[in-house]
């Protein structure tokens, strides 16, 4: 009876973290230039079509004081002023996705920070030529997607829901 049990609690377990796995978020925002070009949708079609839910997303022209947190790491580079400039010039679409792996899949979706570098298939080898103007940011780690994620959204603009296709995308 008790091994009964301990089976159906260790199913259980594995169950519930394979689930809260699908869990992890990652924030991914069209930057001004790729506003500009029209490809919104093209990128949101890009998580959709993969399989990752949409939790958060809003339409903002940010502030120069919140860009210079948002890329605080980058400060000291050369690139760092003309980096906020850029990023300032425009609306851009911050967002917040949810799935399995989301954070790393969601790099390699990206391509390359050089779209140069990017391969053909990723969102920056496929719309744009220079790193100055490389259309869209994704977090680099869960613990960097988290805080950008605080610092873009409220909590309560954070919505967790099950789509009706979950089944049919994770096992
Ligand atoms: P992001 O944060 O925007 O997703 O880009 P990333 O992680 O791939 O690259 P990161 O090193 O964090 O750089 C942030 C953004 O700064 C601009 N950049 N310009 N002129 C340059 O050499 C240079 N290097 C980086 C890019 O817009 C890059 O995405
Ligand atoms: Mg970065």
């Amino acid at each position: 009876m008790i091994a009964t049990l301990l089976v159906f609690y260790s199913l259980l377990t594995v169950v519930y973290s394979d689930k809260m796995a699908n869990k992890e978020r990652t924030f991914i925002m069209v930057k001004p230039d790729g506003v500009q070009r029209g490809l919104v949708g093209k990128i949101i079609e890009r998580f959709e079509q993969k399989g990752f839910r949409l939790v958060a997303l809003k339409f903002t022209w940010a502030s120069k004081e919140l860009l210079e947190k948002h890329y605080a790491d980058l400060a000291g580079r050369p690139f760092f002023p003309g980096l906020v400039n850029y990023m300032n010039s425009g609306p851009v679409v911050p967002m917040v996705w949810e799935g399995l792996n989301v954070v790393k899949t969601g790099r390699q979706m990206l391509g390359a920070t050089n779209p140069a570098d990017s391969l053909p298939g990723t969102i920056r080898g496929d719309f744009c030529i220079q790193v100055g103007r490389n259309i869209i940011h994704g977090s680099d780690a869960v613990e960097s997607a988290n805080k950008e994620i605080a610092l873009w959204f409220d909590e309560k603009e954070l919505i967790p829901w099950t789509p009706a296709s979950n089944d049919w995308i994770y096992e």
